[in-house]
């Protein structure tokens, strides 16, 4: 267990910050490296433990994966059908999108493979992914909720009987979850016929981006994707990537500048893929200091450079379309609301109560301890801000890195030094977040406990 002190800040946050590797992209990175055919080298790569988990996952089925430098690796891909039977359980640690997209890729494997999770990823929904992919044959197992119709981890998947094929597949997801319509891809590329999806809304499409840069048949129009395998060869090239910065983790230092009064920061090379800023779109109609600088194209992703700086703050409504886009950033926005003026309501974000911790629950307590009212819906929360000094509050993360991230950033505008337990979880996603802050010039003492 760790905890973190954080302290009020006593001067505005100052400086550009070094954001680390997207984790969306890094996973696919990884995975797709692994199933092309020869040697991919990915660059500005940040080893957060959730990309660590889908590197390891792969090094136990026969990938090699070299690390040339900190932030280089070379995964030496084997083609679609290299993978091998793993002689241990697959550890996916606390990531969703590890455990997931390996369904998706393990769907047709004609071995057997066995994924565990850390506790939090042990209470996650699984059945939206082995509900589809049991639709086109594939055999996953798992445990049984105990008082709802899904299954959680351990998984076991597999093996698909020889001489067995996966079939074709027109789903229509209930859910917009990029995790589901991926593993759905990846389990159509092994497919004998047409992979067809529909999400209720756009999800970010890194996967589809990658597929099709390596030459897979895949056809995207607005929630539809469609991947028709016939008269492929179904060999992908190896390839090189060089990893945008994570606007997710970008979000928790641009949301510090926007709310710790006369702050000015700025990220740069950060992937502003237009699935993904929803938060960015938030805090401009909240009247966030925000200037987005475009700076080109990294890895077949639009990158830019994002100056954030404080600004008097205003509540708006947030949902619909928007939510799904902004998915990993609902919490931070809670602090944007948390110092705007006005009501700030959050509607249509029912999939925050699947992530790492239910995270409408978590925020809501969170929100409290540091005296900020808030109301709780089933999707969503009304949250009225305050332009005074927030009271300094010693909060739980419930081993979620984006709660605990964000009670960081709310501390840095309380009264007084502020406590929050169970931060070791920041390392999953954003191993320098601390290191960054106090580049920033805040204090945040670690403690052990
Ligand atoms: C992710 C998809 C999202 C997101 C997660 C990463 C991905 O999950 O919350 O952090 O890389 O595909 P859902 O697919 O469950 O929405």
């Amino acid at each position: 267990m760790t905890t973190l002190v954080v302290h009020p800040a006593t001067a505005p946050l100052t400086g550009s910050v070094p954001v680390p590797s997207d984790k969306s992209i890094g996973h696919r990175a990884l995975l797709l490296g692994a199933l092309c055919d020869g040697d991919t080298h990915i660059a500005g790569f940040s080893h957060g433990e959730d990309n660590v988990s889908t590197a390891n996952a792969l090094r136990a089925m026969g990938i090699v994966i070299d690390e040339p430098s900190p932030t280089e690796l070379v995964v030496h891909g084997k083609g679609l059908r290299g993978l091998q039977a793993p002689a241990h359980d697959l550890d996916c640690g606390n990531s969703g999108t590890t455990m997931r997209l390996l369904c998706g890729t393990l769907a047709a494997a004609h071995f057997r493979a066995t994924l565990v999770g850390d506790e939090t990823l042990s209470r996650r929904p699984m059945m939206r992914v082995a509900g589809p992919l049991r639709l086109r044959g594939a055999i996953i197992e798992g445990r049984k909720h105990p008082t709802k119709d899904d299954i959680l981890a351990p998984l076991v998947l597999g093996p698909l009987p020889e001489g067995r094929v996966l079939s074709v597949l027109e789903y229509d997801s209930p859910v917009a979850s990029a995790q589901v319509k991926s593993a759905i891809l990846l389990s159509g590329l092994y497919a004998d016929g047409v992979t067809r999806l529909r999400e209720p809304s756009v999800s970010r499409d890194h996967t589809e981006r990658m597929l099709s840069s390596l030459g897979c048949p895949l056809r995207a129009v607005g929630s539809v994707v469609e991947l028709d395998p016939s008269g492929w060869d179904r060999r992908m090239p190896a390839f090189d990537i060089t990893i945008p910065g994570d606007v997710a983790a970008a979000a928790f230092v641009r949301v510090a500048a926007q709310i710790v009064e006369g702050s000015r920061v700025t990220a740069r090379d950060v992937g502003v893929n237009p699935t993904r800023t929803g938060l960015l779109e938030i805090a401009r109609d909240m009247g966030a200091g925000l200037a987005i600088e475009p700076q080109g194209e990294r890895g077949g992703e639009p990158v830019a450079a994002l100056h954030a700086s404080c600004a008097p703050l205003r509540a708006i409504l947030v949902g619909g379309e928007t939510v799904p886009r902004a998915i990993d950033e609902i919490p931070i926005a809670c602090a944007l609301a948390a110092r705007a003026s006005g009501t700030t309501r959050i509607r249509d974000a029912g999939e925050l109560r699947h992530k790492e911790s239910d995270r409408i629950a978590t925020m809501a307590t969170v929100l409290r301890a540091f005296g900020v009212a808030c109301e709780e819906h089933p999707e969503g929360l009304d949250i009225t801000g305050t332009q005074e000094r927030l009271q300094a509050a010693e909060v739980q993360s419930k081993g979620d890195h984006r709660i605990a991230m964000t009670a960081a950033v709310l501390a840095l505008v309380a009264r007084g030094p502020s406590r929050i337990r169970d931060a070791a979880c920041i390392a999953t996603s954003y191993p320098k977040f601390v290191a960054t802050l106090r580049g920033l010039g805040a204090r945040v003492d670690v403690e052990a406990g």
